[in-house]
């Protein structure tokens, strides 16, 4: 049994190297498809929104990847040298990270750095985790690599680093990306350090309109909301009512996507991006990607990063993969 320790209660902050202005100029004027970053879908109120998709009886994915990792969290972490130390992308308010802190906690003391851009995540994630017996925890508040960087470069000699990336948010990237992204990390890791992936699986298109068009409406007003977050950071001008929810799926490269449909013609200015957005009725811009994989898949990206797959673990009821990777 581990000894308790004292926590750490520290959250790193500071200027993201990120120039969202730019990133939306540069999305909603590409010829063709305007597109707008699927990272801008969360701030406070889209997060808030996202916490209540994980609830809804059409979205599988979150329950599936906590299932995963209650049943199967004391395998997976008897799998990892020790000691190591626990960063974790994207951490959200790490409702399911609990699994794997409290199974690691039984065989040493555990210091866990989540990584979140958003500031609302991380302190949820401080009353979520803050006070597991032997775990100490400070949070990032920073882009996933820049903050890994730092996670790295507080390692102690002798300690390996474990990276969990558990909201399948590998999916969100186009799938050379999600490879790339892979490369990036593994380059931030020594060999012998893991990496915890949790992917969504392929599974028939009804099920995931479903799940991305439900009934009750929360995924329509968390894709608007990404309109109501530029129209408050930047001063812009977009009138929400004349824009509806629009997801499809595309069957060749099996990713659902999110649209944002214009109803009228019309014309948004985006003062802080030094923009002004026409629009077509009809015209959509395009939120967000979620591809969906196969498991031999997500072993073949994870090798071609530089990783070889120790185990993976897939839910039936909700087809759903978290795969275990070491660094070689
Ligand atoms: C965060 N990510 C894995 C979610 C997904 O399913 O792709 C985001 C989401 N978008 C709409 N609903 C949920």
């Amino acid at each position: 049994m581990a000894t308790a320790r004292p926590k750490l209660i520290e959250s790193v902050s500071g200027t993201s190297s990120i120039d969202f202005a730019a990133e939306v100029r540069r999305g909603l004027s590409k010829p063709g498809q305007k597109e707008l970053p699927s990272s801008f879908l969360y701030d406070e109120v889209g997060s808030a929104l996202f916490e209540v998709i994980c609830l809804l009886p059409e979205y599988g994915l979150s329950r599936a990847g906590a299932r995963l990792l209650q049943l199967h969290a004391e395998e997976i972490t008897e799998r990892l040298p020790l000691p190591v130390i626990v960063a974790e992308l994207g951490s959200g308010s790490g409702t399911k990270t609990r699994w794997i802190l409290e199974a690691l906690a039984k065989r040493q003391p555990v210091k866990y750095f989540p990584i979140d851009i958003s500031r609302t995540a991380l302190s949820r994630c401080w009353q979520e985790l803050g006070h597991l017996d032997s775990v100490s925890l400070v949070g990032f508040e920073r882009a996933y690599l820049d903050g890994l960087l730092e996670v790295a470069a507080r390692r102690e000699s002798g300690e390996r680093l474990l990276v969990l990336f558990l909201g399948s948010t590998i999916g969100n990237f186009d799938r050379p990306a999600g490879e790339t992204f892979l490369r990036q990390v593994r380059e931030i890791l020594l060999p012998g350090d893991a990496l915890l992936l949790a992917a969504d699986l392929e599974k028939p298109w009804p099920q995931l309109l479903a799940a991305y068009d439900d009934p009750t409406g929360v995924t329509a007003a968390f894709n608007l909301n990404i309109l109501g977050h530029i129209n408050r950071s930047f001063g812009a001008d977009f009138d929400l009512s004349k824009f509806a929810h629009s997801v499809r799926y595309d069957e060749k490269q099996r990713r659902i996507e999110m649209h944002l449909r214009s109803l009228v013609d019309q014309q948004v200015k985006i003062p802080a991006a030094d923009f002004v957005l026409r629009l077509h009725k009809g015209e959509t811009i395009w939120t967000e990607s979620s591809h969906k994989y196969t498991c031999p898949e997500v072993v073949t990206m994870g090798e071609r990063a530089g990783f070889s797959c120790n185990g993976q673990w897939a839910d039936h009821e909700w087809p759903f993969s978290q795969s275990l990777f070491l660094a070689t």
